[in-house]
């Protein structure tokens, strides 16, 4: 019956960032509760990744499956131009509540990459709205966006977009801010936002995901943003895998002093229940548009923009997010997560191991640190055999889970790294 199942799968479905050749089977996941990920013949794997980083409050969380039937009952979908409805509206005001003062409006796509689309057009058209039309963005060298075409130009050239290159605008990339490099980086990026063409400033506060859990300053971050605010340049912070929790503040950017222009928000927005993207707008910006100018209007928007069950989702995490134990189960899991830092930190397998919140990466030494490199299927394999779902980036493995893992369960993956590392020797 499985075995079955998989073959048609292979035969017809083509999965994300997967080659079509040399892959074991796709596993067969018939039931999802709590950390746990269950299989027909009732086995379990243990999430330690989120699913991708968007589950927050744990799979099947009812509060939220509830919210969701029922607003499938009331109104599945509705055109959003010219139409508006409650869920849409108590979202918004969901997120202003929670956002810095200077966010104004929100606007709704479909996920990650669309919601970071929108607001590099939202940049670009603010300056063209304006009469002084900048052509220029600059990201950090490392970066990851999504995989739309505007997306993937504000993200690092490398494996990921090698047939695109072509096609992608250009983009002044910044190199990753470390401790060793801090001064020279701001130097570098004075001197592109001194130019005046420089329409925007995009980043991944705090941590750079996809690049392999790559974690800069506070300190850095806060420099940038005040040398692009000084100069007038828009401040985009991709808080699309940040957002909600992960970094231990509601938003990355929390732990800066000066607010970003725009947000990026996906992953965690629904609690990882329903596809959605928002883009968050200050006001400013939002002026710009504000016109009889029917040609500044901002034409953008998806067949399924503020779809109601994924507002309903949102929503519904949210509640869930007010509650104490959000930000108590986020200290926890980071509190955890830096007693484990401490107690492998100097192994000899490692080369680097970082934390952010409830991110903690292990930088393996097992040759050149990239997403490609080779060690990544056996260590992948290595843990799922042992029931537990960690997908490394590469050598880099972390753990990001939903923060409603116990301590318990917190210890197993630990364990289990622990016996990894020993068995590296
Ligand atoms: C920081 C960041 N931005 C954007 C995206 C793209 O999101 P999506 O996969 O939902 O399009 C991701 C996805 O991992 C991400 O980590």
């Amino acid at each position: 019956m499985e075995k079955d199942l998989i073959n048609k799968d292979r035969q017809n479905i083509w999965h994300p960032f997967t080659p079509l050749r040399g892959q074991a089977d796709p596993i067969l996941i018939d039931k999802a509760k709590g950390v746990y990920l269950f299989r027909e013949d009732g086995t379990k794997i243990m999430d330690a990744v989120s699913s991708w980083w968007v589950n927050i409050h744990g799979h099947g969380n009812e509060h939220i499956a509830k919210a969701v039937g029922q607003q499938a009952l009331d109104m599945e979908h509705i055109i959003f131009a010219g139409f508006t409805h409650k869920q849409a509206i108590k979202l918004s005001e969901n997120l202003l509540s929670v956002l810095p003062e200077n966010q104004e409006k929100i606007f709704f796509s479909d996920n990650g990459s669309t919601s970071v689309e929108v607001a590099i057009k939202m940049a670009f058209q603010y300056w063209h709205n304006k009469e002084t039309p900048k052509k220029k963005i600059i990201a950090i060298e490392g970066a990851y966006h999504g995989d739309t075409f505007g997306s993937m130009s504000v993200g690092s050239r490398g494996s990921f977009n090698i047939p695109f290159e072509p096609f992608l605008f250009d983009v002044e990339f910044i190199d990753f801010p470390t401790e060793g490099n801090k001064s020279e980086v701001l130097a570098h990026f004075q001197k592109l936002v001194g130019t005046g063409e420089i329409a925007a400033f995009i980043f991944e506060p705090l941590v750079q995901g996809s690049a392999g859990m790559r974690m800069y300053s506070v300190d850095i971050l806060q420099e940038l943003v005040k040398t692009a605010n000084e100069a007038n340049v828009v401040c985009i912070a991709d808080e699309v895998m940040t957002g909600f929790g992960r970094t231990g503040k509601f938003f990355a950017t929390d732990h800066l002093n000066i607010p970003p222009d725009i947000f990026c928000l996906s992953k965690g927005l629904t609690g990882g229940n329903m596809p959605m993207g928002i883009t968050t707008v200050k006001g400013e910006i939002v002026k710009a548009f504000d016109t009889d100018d029917i040609y500044k209007t901002f034409f953008h928007g998806h067949s399924y923009t503020g779809n109601p069950i994924a507002c309903a989702a949102a929503n519904a995490s949210f509640e869930l997010t007010q509650k104490p134990e959000f930000m108590a189960n986020i200290q926890r899991v980071s509190e955890n997560h830096s007693r484990f830092k401490g107690e492998i930190e100097g192994h000899n397998k490692i080369k680097e191991i970082r934390q952010t919140g409830t991110i903690i990466a292990i930088e393996l030494d097992l040759g050149t640190t990239s997403y490609m490199n080779k060690s990544r299927n056996q260590i992948y394999n290595h843990f799922l055999t042992r029931g537990i779902l960690l997908r490394p980036l590469g050598n880099v493995l972390y753990i990001l889970p939903p923060y409603v893992i116990t301590d318990e369960q917190l210890n197993k993956v630990y364990g289990a790294i622990i016996e990894y590392l020993d068995e590296l020797n």
